[in-house]
């Protein structure tokens, strides 16, 4: 089993030095579904654009890249996606400026993550040449996807999954990846309202919970439906252990105000190491705001809410950018929060979305051009 990672490890570094001996395919749709889609009125996630970009992990090398039409997938019902779980994703944007450039934010740290998941769930690492010529290539043909209505953009979901057939317990020898968009707006509609969970967790130590695998949500979801009916959006996980320590929500790492200072969670083996969360912990350190990484206690929280110094909470995400926090319901109380108008989210938000939509410099090289 060791063997197998660590030769599939070496292949993908060899790939990188060879990459672009293979080209891609194109296989253009007969006609575009765009002239259907409302683009001023956008769902997150709903609405896919005309092609996809995929390869084939076969016989121990990545294969046949090619962008085609985004239609079903046929596999056998012994492809072990179905039975053991193999399937990690990512989540990125594209975003159009008035003069129709196209921008990336961060994207080879999604690629780099892919590959971290990848590993953890014995799955083969895709040599980073071929995400980002495999993106770019997909970015081009499908550029009138790109929204550009405020608040907008095209959701990128890289995911890759086991094709491998058999009942038996063990890693696939086969595997797709896939890049498929979705012109998107906003994740949540309002502000959010979460409620501290008490009793289920969504990661352990010594697991997955820092890898984006499909089956961490599958997880979440019986707990987040418990709060929906309870009348909240989302559910903070905190730790396994003891439950004392707020660690992130479903889809979004999670920051808290308190006084003038700004806390979020170090990352572990049990939380996911957000692209949007360090880009905001350097954008509020570079503006003189106080920010600590460190554990933060539920204790602590509903102490300061008590006292009127929890001034904010935040979730901070890809699909979410930083959506503002209501409040909290925790041990059977609600906990509302402040309505100030000069907040940290606000500020946060408009740094990062400037950065990501060329409407401000980037001092960090975070902005790539597609
Ligand atoms: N935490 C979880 C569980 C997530 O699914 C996400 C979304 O990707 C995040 C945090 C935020 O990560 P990022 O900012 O890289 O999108
Ligand atoms: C993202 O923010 O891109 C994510 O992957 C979260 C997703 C579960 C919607």
């Amino acid at each position: 089993m060791q063997k197998k990672q660590t030769n599939l490890c070496t292949f993908a570094k060899n790939l990188d030095s060879i990459q672009m001996a293979v080209d891609i395919k194109i296989q253009p749709v007969e006609t575009s579904k765009i002239s259907s889609v409302d683009f001023s009125n956008l769902p997150f996630g709903q609405v896919f654009s005309d092609h996809i970009f995929q390869c084939d992990y076969i016989n121990g090398s990545w294969q046949n890249p090619v962008i085609k039409p985004n239609e079903p997938i046929q596999l056998n019902p012994a492809a072990k996606i179905f039975h053991y779980g193999q399937s990690i994703f990512e989540g990125m944007k594209a975003y159009k400026d008035d003069k129709g450039s196209v921008f990336l934010f961060r994207p080879t740290d999604n690629c780099g993550r892919l590959n971290k998941s990848a590993s953890r769930l014995m799955m083969p690492e895709i040599p980073e040449e071929l995400f980002m010529q495999g993106l770019k290539k997909l970015l081009e043909i499908e550029s009138d996807w790109i929204p550009t209505t405020e608040g907008s953009s095209l959701y990128i979901r890289p995911f890759m999954f086991a094709t491998g057939e058999g009942f038996h317990a063990s890693p696939a020898d086969a595997y797709t990846f896939i890049i498929a968009t979705a012109p998107s707006g906003a994740y949540f509609s309002g502000k959010v309202k979460v409620l501290i969970e008490e009793k289920y967790a969504r990661a352990a130590n010594g697991g997955v919970g820092f890898a984006k695998a499909g089956g961490n949500y599958a997880a979440q979801f019986y707990p987040t439906q418990l709060a929906i009916e309870k009348g909240y959006n989302q559910v903070i996980w905190t730790d396994d252990n003891t439950h004392q320590f707020i660690e992130e929500a479903g889809a979004m790492n999670i920051f808290v105000r308190i006084k003038d200072t700004l806390i979020t969670s170090p990352t572990s083996d049990r939380i996911l190491d957000g692209i949007t969360r360090k880009s905001i912990i350097q954008i509020a350190k570079d503006n003189n705001i106080d920010v600590e990484v460190r554990k933060i206690s539920v204790s602590e929280v509903v102490e300061a809410a008590k006292e009127g110094n929890l001034k904010e909470m935040f979730g901070a995400g890809t699909a979410a950018v930083i959506s503002p926090i209501a409040g909290f319901g925790y041990q059977g109380t609600d906990y509302d929060l402040p309505e100030l108008s000069d907040t940290f989210a606000a500020f946060l938000k408009k740094k990062i979305t400037d950065i990501q939509t060329n409407k401000s410099e980037d001092p960090y090289g975070w902005r790539i051009h597609a």
